[in-house]
Formats: structure tokens, C-alpha cells, sequence
């Protein structure tokens, strides 16, 4: 069997695939491949494990020709994937969700800490060499105790946050989602909104934890910006497109909201212009599961997945149409 692993990951995912006596091809590249490049260099593989940054269409399958029965994405979400052509073509399709559950949970509160706590400009002040001594009213931040967190997708990682925001802070946590989960209401007292704008109307800090699908793409605009409370921040470990970034870049200028903090960007790597000018955003470059355990084990599945496809068995972590 041949493995065709689309960018360099950590160990451990790559050895279980070598230890089946397979041949692995790793790309040369430390890059995202080009089209072209995917292309040429799937051909002839039984599996590809595919980065969250490839995109994967119907055309790209039919020109590595019929051998490869699986792909498998080295990430939870898996919007790169075009799921409809690519099931038609009776390919597997695979994530990895759970294991970069608590990650990114743990990513989103040091998000949401850092920004209401004003800690990056709190350092950059530092480093500066501008603090003259203790002051009563230096660098002021907002506290996140008792406040209302409101989680926009209540899926596994919103719902992790969702228990932090409870047990950690004493936060009470609002939500939206398509599914009601009245075992999580009654578990964190958390109260289900019907409609995503009493969310963005009620919470002093709003989380965003669903997937890029047509129906989100621009959820959190400058409508809903507005309707927000001139003292609440937004945190985004999801996908960048979720939110319209200009409309954002406007708001934190003018001061609609408080604050954000972004780890995903809405054209990755490309930043609007004007962002990274303001103080009150943090920005991370998509790293909120880029634990070394977590990558490690991201890797894993990803192997595992691959491992029970080509040995003709139905992998755990099917991505369905
Ligand atoms: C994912 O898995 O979808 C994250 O965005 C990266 O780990």
C-alpha cells in the first residue's frame, strides 16, 4: 500500500503507517502544495492524509485515477473537502475530531483571558520600557467571572468551553445551535436561544464554535456586531470565513465592541489590512490544537483512520455527506 501524506506532521501518525510495512511519501515541501502539485504527487497512492489547507474537489480525485480509497484530513474540520464529489467518486472521506477537543478549548480561554485581561498589550508596554510604577488605573481589562458567555455552536469544543466558562469562572453560559442539548441546560444551567441575535444581544463575551458551511459563512457581520454590547469581545478558534473580518476591523475601530481574538482568519494567511494596527484584537495564527500532544495524536487518528479503510474495515471517523 502507498501513503501519500500531503505536508509533514509529527512522528507518530507516519510510524504506525511504516510499521504496516507500507510505503509512506511525504512531501518534499514544507509548504501547501499547489493543485498541480497535489495532483502529481497523489497519483498512484491507496490513502492521501491531507492538511486542512488542501483543497480537494471531485477533478482532483478523477486525476489521481481510481486507487486511492481514502483521504483522510489532518484536522477536525473539514471544509477543504468538496463532500459531495468527492463521495460520489466512492472515496472515504475521515477527520479527527475528539482529540483536539481540550485544546482547543483550553486556546479559546487563553484567548478570551489574554484579551479582556489586556495581556499582549500588557507586555508590549512592558518591553517597551514604559512602566514607571504601580498606577490605579494602568492598563484596566474586564473581568470574565460571573459574566454571560454566550457559545455559538455547542458542539464538542463549545461545549468544553462551555463547562470551563461554569466550573472555572462562574460564567453563565447562553448558546446557539441548531440542536437543542437539554442534558448540557440542565448539567451548566446553560439557557438555549432560538435565534443566534439574542446571543450577540445578551453575552459580554461571545465564542464561536461552529463549522464553515454556506449557512455561516459571514454568521457574525456588522449587523450582529452591532447588535453586540459596546463592552463584549468575540473569540474565534473556528474557521475564519464565519466572521466578515472587515466588518470587524470597523467595529474594533470605532469601538462597537470591546474586544476580539481571533486564531483563524478569514483569508488565511492574508490578514485585512488595518487589523493588526489595533490593540484591541489578539491574533493567532491557527494554532489553537498545536499542542505537541495533540498534533501527535491528530496524527494517529489520522493513521488509524487510514489503517482500517485499507484493511477493509469501516474507519471510526467517517466525514458523511
Ligand atoms: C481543525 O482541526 O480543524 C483545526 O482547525 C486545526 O487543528
Amino acid at each position: 500500500m502507498k501513503v501519500f501524506i500531503t505536508r509533514k506532521i509529527p512522528n507518530r501518525g507516519p510510524d504506525l503507517l511504516k510499521d504496516k510495512g507500507w510505503e509512506v511519501v511525504v512531501s518534499p515541501h514544507d509548504r501547501v502544495l499547489t493543485r498541480e502539485e497535489l495532483i502529481e504527487m497523489g497519483k498512484g497512492a491507496d490513502a492521501i492524509l491531507s492538511q486542512l489547507t488542501d483543497k480537494i474537489d471531485g477533478a482532483i480525485v478523477d486525476n489521481w485515477g481510481k486507487t486511492v480509497k481514502i483521504i483522510a484530513n489532518y484536522a477536525v474540520g473539514y471544509d477543504n473537502f468538496n463532500v459531495k464529489e468527492i463521495a460520489e467518486r466512492n472515496v472515504l472521506m475521515t477527520n479527527t475530531p475528539e482529540v483536539l477537543t481540550e485544546t482547543v478549548a483550553e486556546h479559546t480561554f487563553a484567548l478570551m483571558l489574554a484579551i479582556s485581561h489586556r495581556i499582549v498589550e500588557a507586555d508590549k508596554f512592558s518591553r517597551a520600557g514604559k512602566y514607571g510604577g504601580w498606577e490605579p488605573e494602568l492598563l484596566l481589562g474586564t473581568d470574565l467571572s460571573h459574566k454571560i458567555l454566550g457559545v455559538v455552536g455547542l458542539g464538542r469544543i463549545g461545549s468544553r468551553v462551555a463547562h470551563h466558562a461554569v466550573k472555572g469562572f462562574d460564567m453563565r453560559v447562553i448558546y446557539y445551535d441548531v440542536k437543542r442539548n437539554s442534558e448540557f441546560e440542565e448539567e451548566f444551567s446553560a439557557i438555549f436561544k432560538e435565534n443566534p441575535d439574542e446571543v450577540f444581544k445578551e453575552a459580554d463575551f461571545i465564542s464561536i464554535h461552529v463549522p464553515l458551511l454556506p449557512a455561516t459563512h459571514h454568521l457574525v457581520n456588522a449587523e450582529r456586531l452591532k447588535m453586540m454590547k459596546p463592552s463584549a469581545y468575540l473569540i474565534n478558534t473556528s474557521r475564519g470565513p464565519i466572521i466578515d473580518e472587515i466588518a470587524l476591523r470597523d467595529a474594533l475601530k470605532n469601538k462597537v465592541i470591546k474586544g476580539a481574538a481571533i486564531d483563524v482568519w478569514e483569508n488565511e494567511p492574508e490578514l485585512t489590512p488595518g487589523l493588526s494596527d489595533l490593540d484591541n484584537i489578539i491574533i493567532t495564527p491557527h494554532i489553537a490544537s498545536a499542542t505537541e500532544e495533540t498534533r501527535q495524536k491528530m496524527g494517529e487518528v489520522a493513521a488509524r483512520n487510514i489503517i482500517e479503510a485499507l484493511e477493509g474495515r469501516m474507519p471510526p471517523n467517517l466525514v458523511k455527506l
